[in-house]
């Protein structure tokens, strides 16, 4: 991390109270900032700073918001606007996952998925426009290898995710003439609770054992996340080959993507 670039910004992040954005808040807690994590739990970093079992150098803030609700989203931006006028970098991170094949999907699946991990990114961001413009902002969303292409399994989850690409997308082409940035960050799987927090077909908590693969440490994803935002290049980020051969066959040959897929995640729908 570039302490430097850091120090004295407010930094917004949603889904700071576990996996990745607990890894992101833990990370940048330990430079002079102002950290405003928006989350339905508390995070546990924050909880020991209140009970002054631990100290940063970051202020840290929490604000308790369901992310799925315009209602609530609205309650915290104006709660957050009691705290800042500005905001210079907005992790969009929190989320869900789906597992389902799509012949057995409930559409209210899909609007939860899209709930969470699509309109309740793309609401918190218009509503922080005003804070970001002010500070010539990026705004990072954390999409998935699933959003590169649409998984077997994982229609629900592959599909709220890539929606957020096109937004992203359009709003960077629109607004980098205020200065604005805007990222998409792919990482593969990582070791989080995403899949006990998942979904089903159904819509019902997802009854899945965590994914026993080779899979990244939710901090290793968080400094590459922070090191996406130093870049001033950053657009679409992925982390390791997974990402990069779904990113680059997608183009090249379909085909050929869609063998390896269907192979590779037989299990997952049958
Ligand atoms: N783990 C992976 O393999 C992987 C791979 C690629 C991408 N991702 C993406 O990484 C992001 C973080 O996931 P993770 O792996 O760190 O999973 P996680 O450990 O389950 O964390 C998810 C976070 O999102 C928050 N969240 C979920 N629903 C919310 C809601 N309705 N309102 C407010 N906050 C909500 C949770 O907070 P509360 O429960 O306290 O609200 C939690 O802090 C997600 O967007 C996910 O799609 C994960």
């Amino acid at each position: 991390m570039q302490t430097d670039l850091w120090k004295g910004k407010t930094i917004v992040i949603t889904g700071g109270s576990s996996g990745i954005g607990e890894a992101l808040l833990e990370s940048l807690s330990q430079v002079p900032c102002k950290l405003i994590n928006l989350s339905r739990s508390e995070p546990e970093l924050v909880r020991k700073i209140s009970k002054k079992k631990e100290k940063r150098p970051a202020e840290i803030f929490h604000i308790q918001a369901d992310l799925s609700s315009e209602k609530e989203i609205n309650k915290a931006v104006a709660k957050l606007a009691k705290l800042t006028d500005g905001i210079d970098v907005l992790f969009n991170n929190a989320g869900i996952t789906a597992h389902s094949r799509f012949d057995q999907t409930q559409i209210e699946a899909f609007r939860r998925a899209f709930d969470v991990n699509f309109f309740g990114p793309v609401f918190l961001t218009m509503r922080l426009l005003p804070f970001l413009k002010k500070n010539k902002g990026a705004v990072m969303v954390t999409s998935t290898v699933s959003g590169l292409y649409g998984i077997p399994a994982r229609s629900a989850y592959s599909s709220s995710k890539s929606a957020l690409h096109a937004v992203m997308e359009s709003a960077r082409i629109e607004l980098s003439e205020e200065g604005l940035r805007f990222i998409i960050f792919c990482p593969p799987y990582t070791k989080t609770n995403l899949r006990s927090n998942g979904i089903d077909g159904d819509g019902q908590k997802l009854e899945e054992p965590h994914y026993s693969g080779k899979s990244k440490t939710p901090q290793e994803v968080a400094e590459k996340m922070i090191r996406s935002i130093e870049d001033p290049n950053s657009r679409l980020v992925v982390m390791d080959k997974s990402g990069l051969f779904v990113q680059w066959m997608r183009n090249i040959s379909p085909s050929f993507l869609e063998k390896v897929l269907y192979k590779k995640l037989y299990k997952d729908f049958h």
